[in-house]
């Protein structure tokens, strides 16, 4: 039957064959698919793996720096961050259409990949964390594409890279034990999806500097009242909406116009259909209380309870 150690040994085994003595090339997300594909590499060719973290400024709160703790730290990689934030923002400038949006950050993340890559001198493969069930996703094309998930952290085409994807027959379930069998840290293995345009889908209209720093610090309070209230591991995805709207409040003797940050939270198997989560009330209570008292710029929080369909996970 299968077990993780046996698989990562096998993978160990045809990496190092095929790689030899040449270079491979892995862009981390620090998701739980790319991250348990990086590890394995790491441990069939060591150095000659490097791993490119590209920061496009739409990260969440203390994202980067994990990234940099496990990889760099823990597990001794070569890790590259590429502080591209200003890149990002300058082509987001003005941006409202979420399609646009997407667009601009998929091909941007592409850009500044391949800017590092060249830096970098011969490199013959790329490792991606692709499992069996992206593999089928790929296969059969489907009409109704809603949006256009570019998969940010990937396909960097016309580099001509030969692909390793040690993951290909998992499904997420085995991908989490293989990660937990290699010394990933929970946070990780068990880590809630998050999109590769990050924040950028959850601030409606133009995304600027103002409005990143309130939807981080928003979502870095959902998340740790979630976890605090022990229903993480239930939920599929909890997380912050900065609307573009702003409503009047009162504080103290005066009055505010400022925004509306939206909480989201669902539960679902596969991210295809998702049910609003029903948060307890006094946890409801205390993300509320939380965000207008400590996130500057805020002074009415909503709880979306829509479900999928007819609404998506994300807002855009
Ligand atoms: P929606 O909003 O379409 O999201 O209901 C379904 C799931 O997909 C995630 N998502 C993305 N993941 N790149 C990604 O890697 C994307 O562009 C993207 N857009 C949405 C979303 O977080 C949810 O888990």
């Amino acid at each position: 039957s299968w077990t993780a150690e046996a698989f990562v040994e096998e993978q160990v085994r045809l990496i190092r064959e095929r790689v030899g003595n040449k270079r491979a090339l892995c862009a981390l997300s620090g998701g739980v698919d790319s991250s348990v594909a990086a590890v394995i590499a790491h441990r069939a060719i060591g150095d000659n793996l490097t791993c490119i973290f590209v920061d496009h400024g739409l990260l969440r709160k203390g994202e980067k720096e994990q990234v940099e703790n496990t990889f760099r730290e823990k597990f001794q990689m070569n890790l590259i961050v590429v502080d591209a934030k200003e890149r990002f923002l300058k082509k987001l400038e003005g941006v409202t259409d979420p399609e646009t949006k997407r667009k601009i950050i998929g091909e941007e993340f592409i850009r500044v990949f391949e800017d590092e890559a060249k830096k970098l001198g011969r490199i013959d493969f790329l490792v991606q964390g692709t499992l069996y069930p992206d593999v089928i996703e790929s296969g059969t094309k489907t009409a109704a594409v809603i949006k256009s998930h570019h998969n940010v952290g990937g396909l960097p085409e016309n580099l001509d890279f030969e692909l390793i994807e040690p993951l290909r027959d998992l499904f997420k379930d085995e991908v989490r034990e293989v990660g937990l069998k290699l010394g990933l840290p929970e946070e990780i293995v068990f880590r809630h999806p998050f999109p590769g345009p990050g924040l950028a889908v959850r601030i409606l209209g133009e995304i600027t500097t103002e409005k990143l720093r309130i939807v981080r610090e928003a979502d870095a309070i959902v998340t740790e009242e979630i976890k605090k209230a022990g229903l993480y591991g239930d939920i599929w995805q909890a997380f912050a909406v900065l609307t573009d709207v702003k409503s009047v409040g009162v504080m103290g003797d005066s009055r505010t116009y400022a925004y509306t940050v939206a909480v989201r939270a669902v539960t679902s198997e596969d991210g295809m259909t998702a049910d609003w989560a029903k948060i307890p009330y006094d946890v409801l209570d205390k993300i509320s209380r939380r965000i207008t008292g400590e996130v500057p710029g805020v002074n009415r929080v909503v709880f979306d309870i829509t479900s999928k369909p007819p609404a998506t996970i994300e807002w855009e």
